[in-house]
């Protein structure tokens, strides 16, 4: 059966994913199922996407409900939820207005147009963006012009004229490409597809700075970073005196699976853009609105364990590194955890998977690990069991 439904798709899909050979049937807490029926610990949840997990009696409760009512309505017209899930959203940024897209890279573009507009709005050279090497904003071509990565850009070039890219974590290199025609600095606080990369507090101040004085917007992704993940709602919340963005974009956990993104800017910010200029037939649907409101609701009640959880499962991975010579560093906040290794990570992927366990590798040799905020300590010691073993036959390939 998992053979036939591998070759149905290599026979019609675009051979655009390299996907590899388990076909997932079901889920339930911090596991999925194949059409096997084996069982696989999920530490990576969709790419950080099933964040309360699979199957969350709450979550299946209002989806069932509020299928059975309204799944969509466009922006035609009013729902009852989008406004409450925006408000609540200004609340835990201290931003002010939001707007409401599917994707991550759907977003990226309405923070770009945000930027943009408010360039204009200043003058019309006032067009430039600068985002940092190695940063990963999303596949659509305004995000691909910011995305620091030429491995995506290349095949689409010519894209966006005038995005500027930095190293990361370098205040003069920032500073030196930031100037009167910055409309916007983009960049994810903690680098998620780019290998688990946080920014020091120091280079985020530094891009506050040149984006005031430059009359710029300061742009945060927290796609992959954000929404709970790193123990706090917003990953620059972590500082103990944050620094706030004018604009945050996200998608991912937002509503556990179904498709909502979301942008927050702050009244500055937002003023930029006026009736028309933007829009979505899908953005922002009651099913989804309604579904994010119960996530953010259980994600208050969970915020305080993903550091306590994060931290243990942290130091559980630098027991392997400590152990194993294949591991070259542990990175990482709350359930946003990275493992550098000396060796490229894709059999280790692969054997992860025969062995129950689904974890990802980026950048070849970094493994990501992205689990469910109701992940228990127990689940976390299983994932670290096996992971030992196939550290130990790494180590011995070397
Ligand atoms: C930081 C960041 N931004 C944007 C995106 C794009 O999101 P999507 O795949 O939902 O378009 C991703 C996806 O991995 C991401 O990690």
């Amino acid at each position: 059966m998992a053979r036939g439904i591998m070759d149905l798709e290599r026979a019609h899909l675009f051979q655009n994913y390299a996907r590899y050979p388990v076909v997932l049937e079901r889920g339930k807490g911090s596991y999925v199922f194949d059409t096997q029926g084996r069982r696989y610990l999920d530490l990576i949840t969709g790419i950080g996407v099933n964040a309360l997990g699979h199957a969350h009696p709450r979550i299946m409760k209002v989806i069932r409900e509020q299928s059975s009512r309204l799944i969509h309505s466009s922006n035609l017209y009013y729902h009852p939820y989008q406004g409450r899930l925006a408000e609540r959203l200004t609340k835990m940024s201290g931003l002010d207005r939001v707007f409401f897209a599917n994707t991550g890279t759907e977003a990226a573009e309405f923070a770009l147009k945000i930027a943009r507009a408010h360039g204009r709005s200043i003058h019309p050279q006032k067009y430039e963006i600068v985002s940092l090497d190695n940063s990963f904003h999303g596949r659509t071509l305004g995000a691909l012009s910011i995305t620091g990565q030429p491995k995506y850009r290349t095949d689409f070039e010519p894209l966006l004229p005038g995005v500027k890219f930095v190293p990361i974590n370098d205040t003069a290199a920032l500073e030196a490409a930031v100037n009167e025609r910055t409309a916007g600095i983009f960049l994810e606080l903690i680098q998620g597809e780019g290998g688990i990369f946080p920014l020091t507090h120091e280079y985020v101040l530094k891009a506050r700075e040149l984006a005031d004085r430059h009359g710029a917007l300061l742009v945060a992704d927290e796609t992959q970073c954000g929404v709970g993940r790193p123990g706090r709602y917003f990953a620059y919340q972590l500082a103990t005196s944050p620094i706030v963005p004018d604009v945050i974009y996200a998608a991912k956990p937002v509503a556990c699976g179904i498709p909502l993104g979301f942008v927050i800017a702050s009244e500055r910010a937002a003023a930029a853009i006026k009736p028309g200029m933007h829009g979505s037939t899908f953005g922002g649907g009651p099913l989804a609105c309604r579904v994010s409101l119960e996530f953010l609701d259980i994600l208050e009640e969970l915020l305080p364990s993903i550091q306590e959880k994060g931290g243990y499962f942290k130091s559980r991975l630098e027991d392997l590194a400590r152990k194993h010579a294949c591991v070259k560093e542990v990175r990482g906040f709350g359930l946003m955890l990275g493992m550098e290794l000396t060796i490229p990570g894709k059999q280790i992927v692969l054997d992860a998977i025969s062995a129950g366990l689904m974890i990802n590798c980026t950048h070849e040799t970094i493994l990501r690990f992205l689990p469910a905020y109701i992940i228990t300590e127990a689940e976390i010691e299983r994932g670290i069991k096996i992971l030992d073993k196939l550290l130990r036959k790494a180590d011995s390939a070397r």
